[in-house]
């Protein structure tokens, strides 16, 4: 089973998720609003259920799995189909959360969200970083995962790599030191590498 097969098959497993680790969820939701414009067009990439794009006024999403992106229907998220073109220039900032390890073309996904987002866009990236302790553990559990078996897991270093190269800049991070053990929401602290769940920030050149 592929991915979008895998998602399709378990996607109320996946949305109950964020209902079982709702600690967990706030935190990724505070690091993620603290480098999201306050205003502007946004997109998330992968949109899943919706569960990110909801509480963080995102309007727009992109999934390949119909199961998920019927349930971010329902939360009021406009899903675009992955094969229909999204004109060059159009969002203010797009974001991604924990699906760079999902992506069979990296760079080519990383020049298309260039493209779409308008000159100083902003796009940002939430990942789980493979060398944190719970990386590590999702790499070494990966067979054993409905959802990360087909997963590749990255650095900070390497998406930080792959996002300059795609052209974008001034970078900033923030990370969330005792995720996913913290019972409570947990604030983030800026950088990264003492965090398990990472978020990455940056412009768009005008290259
Ligand atoms: C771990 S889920 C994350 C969903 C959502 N971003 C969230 O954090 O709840 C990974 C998502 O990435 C989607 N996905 C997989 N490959 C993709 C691709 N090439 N382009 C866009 N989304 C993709 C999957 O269908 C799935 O919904």
């Amino acid at each position: 089973m592929n991915a979008t097969d895998i998602y399709n098959q378990f996607s109320a497993e996946y949305d109950e998720w964020f209902e079982r680790h709702s600690n967990l969820y706030q935190s990724e939701l505070s690091a993620l609003q603290s480098v999201i414009p306050e205003d502007g067009k946004g997109i998330e990439i992968g949109v899943g259920t919706g569960r990110f794009a909801q509480l963080l006024n995102i309007q727009y999403g992109v999934e390949p799995s119909q199961a998920m992106a019927n349930i971010a229907r329902q939360r009021g998220i406009e899903v675009i189909a992955e094969d229909l073109p999204i004109e060059t220039a159009t969002f203010d900032f797009a974001i991604m959360v924990t699906v760079d390890c999902f992506l069979s073309d990296i760079p080519k996904a990383f020049s298309e969200v260039h493209r779409i987002l308008k000159p100083k866009g902003i796009f940002i990236i939430g990942m789980i970083d493979k060398n944190s302790p719970l990386g590590q553990l999702y790499e070494k559990d990966k067979a054993n995962s409905v959802f990360y078996k087909n997963a590749i897991f990255h650095s900070v270093e390497e998406i930080t790599g792959l996002m300059q190269s795609a052209g974008f800049d001034k970078f900033q991070y923030q990370q969330t030191p005792t995720y996913p053990t913290n019972t409570e929401t947990e604030q983030p602290k800026s950088g990264y590498g003492k965090g398990s769940f990472v978020v990455i920030a940056a412009e768009k050149t005008n290259t």
